[in-house]
């Protein structure tokens, strides 16, 4: 998106990544604290201009809800710090986990996840996803990899997890658990909400997609819902 530099071919550490990654601040007159871009819709600089956006010959802004150069700085940190090739901020941590559940089991299947869970997903799980034909599997092995893989059967689409599970702060074995799921021709999808990429890096552990709750560590002040996908 415009007025947003990729930093991740640059070497910048963590701290550094943290405060400037995915920030350009000579594309926003010069503030050092990232504009809120508070506009749903976005003129065009001709008719010209407007074709090529809405065509994809130019990448830039059209409507807020398909991209946002706020959200695209917040997308653009994620990417960084994660090490992943790209993020998609959305409205809370719920929806980051549901957006990307529903989009690996589109049109049914199972999820193959753990007990360790934060609550808000397992009511997630017994009430939303079986209205859409998604079948959610609690693995009796999940801390024991060798023995998960019979519990994947022919319609699990994926693996679900999260890195230090909300409230109980168990520890899985990511990478072992990656190797299950990829083993088995499927991703592996990891909530790293409590760890953040600060403390854990699930992709640098096997992981396929990341999912967080920003309203927690990722915004750090309580004053915030968000989610991303990495
Ligand atoms: C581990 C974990 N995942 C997901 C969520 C849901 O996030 P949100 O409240 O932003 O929808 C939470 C919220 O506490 C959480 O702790």
């Amino acid at each position: 998106m415009r007025g947003v530099i990729d930093l991740s071919t640059k070497d910048y550490g963590f701290d550094t990544a943290q405060i400037h990654a995915g920030y350009n601040a000579d594309e926003h007159n010069y503030a050092v604290s990232p504009p809120i871009y508070q506009t749903a819709a976005y003129d065009f600089k001709s008719v010209q201009n407007a074709k090529d956006l809405f065509t994809f010959k130019e990448l830039g802004c059209v409507y807020a809800r398909v991209g946002n150069q706020t959200a695209a700085i917040l997308e653009e940190r994620i990417k960084v710090l994660d090490g992943a090739s790209a993020a998609l901020a959305v409205s809370s941590g719920m929806s980051a986990i549901s957006y990307t559940l529903l989009s690996l089991t589109e049109g049914g299947g199972a999820i193959l996840t753990t007990p360790y869970l934060y609550g808000g997903t397992v009511d997630n799980f017994k009430k939303t996803f079986p209205c859409f034909n998604i079948r959610i599997d609690t693995a009796k092995n999940i801390d024991v990899p060798s023995e998960l893989e019979k519990e994947i059967k022919p319609d699990t689409k994926a693996i679900f997890i999260e890195s230090i599970s909300n409230p109980n702060g168990f520890l899985l074995d990511v990478e072992a658990i990656a190797d299950v799921a990829h083993h088995n021709g499927i991703p592996l999808v990891v909530d790293n909400t409590v760890a953040t990429p600060y403390l854990f890096n699930p992709l640098k552990h096997g992981a396929d997609i990341v999912v967080y709750s920003a309203t927690k560590a990722l915004s750090g002040h309580g004053n915030v819902i968000a989610g991303l996908i990495a």
